[in-house]
């Protein structure tokens, strides 16, 4: 098999790869390790911001996003007993965020790509990048019990954090950067619909919880738990109990419960791996870079390094400038690093540490309440929340 652009990985930068490029002409064919229907109904984030919308409206993918997305001005920080709403409309005018469910955008790309002809190949396995160093790498892989090589142009390494590409890069290439939080997250997607307008971020003594939610009719909740936390120690009546005590601490604000439909615990980490090309192999998203979800940032830095791969491959297939290609990395490592700070600093914002002695939750304490009485400082979480424009 022959294309440009082998492409590892269906999670959304795979798939939104795919499909920008063939809007510019350029063939791709994408390898999954998963089945289509896994794919689909993998549960994780839920926000886009207003550059994601834009790239996904502007390329034909806004139908569903725009009929269903619940378009959001605000969110809400709850702590000390109080709500602290930060109004986008007011603070980065113009700018919004949407909440519609990443297995959604997966399901409207997949569609999409199948539509006009796009070759996606699930449950292939032993999937080995070849030559990368070279100008003509290859994939091999094995797909109906056939072991089969993909030659191609250059590789796209889509394939998440614990995938092959990053790995297949001979040692002493790439730096890496990372922190391990003490903290896991128990995710919970419950048939209730959800208790208010917004999303809700709560700093408790007890732990960090997030209200958010997916349609009029989901609920999605969020719990800090520790870092090895076992799932099967969250029976439904535990999670809705420890769930009240860390939100419920607005004078009446009643959260509603109902059916749990999934729950699972993610643990939280900062990762960066530099640079983020070797040869003809290309990471981007999370097989490049990891943040804790409490930024809501990484499916759309996902989405920003695909349109920057994009425009660079389409340069070079133009002309065969390789200036934009040259710079991939460092463009899209500008953005990641803004993105790891204001994740981290989300993070360690809102969540409890076990080993503070009581000066890291004062210096909390003290940050929150400059974001909630000071526009300078809200409208700086503001920008960042729903993306800047420009990094
Ligand atoms: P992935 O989605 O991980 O996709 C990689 C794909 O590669 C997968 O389909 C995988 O099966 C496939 N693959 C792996 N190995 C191989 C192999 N060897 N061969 C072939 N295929 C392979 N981000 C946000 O922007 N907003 C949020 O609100 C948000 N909330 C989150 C909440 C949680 C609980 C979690 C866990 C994450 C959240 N994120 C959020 C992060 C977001 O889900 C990821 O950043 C996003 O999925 C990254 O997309 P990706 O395509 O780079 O990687
Ligand atoms: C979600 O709805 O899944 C979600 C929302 C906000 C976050 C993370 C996840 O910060």
């Amino acid at each position: 098999m022959r294309t440009q652009v082998g492409i590892v990985g269906a999670g959304p930068a795979g798939l939104l790869l795919s499909h920008l490029l063939a809007l510019r002409g350029i063939g791709s064919v994408v390898l999954e390790a998963q089945s289509r229907d896994y794919v689909e109904k993998r549960v994780r984030a839920g926000v886009l911001e207003q550059g994601t919308v834009d790239t996904l409206v502007g390329t034909g993918l806004g139908d569903r996003l725009l009929r269903e997305g619940l378009v959001h001005h605000g969110i809400e920080l709850r702590f000390g007993g109080r709500p602290h709403r930060i109004a986008f409309e007011r603070l980065v005018p113009g700018r919004a965020i949407t909440i519609y469910g990443q297995q959604e955008v997966v399901k409207d790309l997949i569609a999409a790509r199948l539509a006009a002809g796009g070759q996606i190949l699930f449950e292939v396995s032993d999937v080995v990048p070849d030559d990368i160093a070279t100008a003509r790498p290859a994939i091999s892989f094995t797909h109906d019990g056939h072991r089969r090589r993909l030659d191609c142009d250059v590789i796209a390494g889509c394939d998440g954090f614990h995938g092959v590409c990053r790995p297949a890069i001979p040692d002493g290439v790439l730096t890496v950067f990372a922190r391990e939080y003490p903290f896991a997250w128990l995710g919970v997607l419950a048939e209730v619909p959800p208790s208010a307008g917004e999303l809700i971020y709560a700093h408790s003594d007890r732990g960090f919880a997030l209200h958010s939610m997916r349609s009029p009719s989901l609920s999605r909740f969020y719990l800090q738990v520790d870092r090895d936390e076992d799932v099967a120690k969250w029976p439904d009546e535990r999670f809705w109990a420890e769930l009240r005590v860390r939100i419920e601490t607005v004078p009446g604000w009643r959260l509603r419960d109902g059916p749990v439909l999934e729950k699972i615990v993610t643990p939280m980490r900062s990762f960066v791996a530099e640079p983020m090309r070797h040869g003809s192999l290309y990471l981007a998203g999370d097989a490049a870079h990891i943040v804790p979800p409490t930024g809501a940032k990484g499916l759309n830095l996902a989405a920003f390094d695909v349109g920057v791969l994009t425009e660079a491959l389409a340069a070079w297939y133009a002309d065969g400038s390789t200036g934009l290609l040259d710079e991939y990395s460092a463009t899209c490592l500008r953005r990641v690093w803004r993105v790891q700070h204001f994740s981290w600093w989300m993070t360690t914002l809102l969540h409890t540490f076990g080993d503070d002695d009581g000066y890291g939750r004062r210096l909390q304490r003290s940050q929150l309440e400059y974001v909630a009485s000071s526009d300078a400082a809200a409208a700086s979480l503001a920008e960042n929340y729903v993306g800047l424009a420009r990094v």
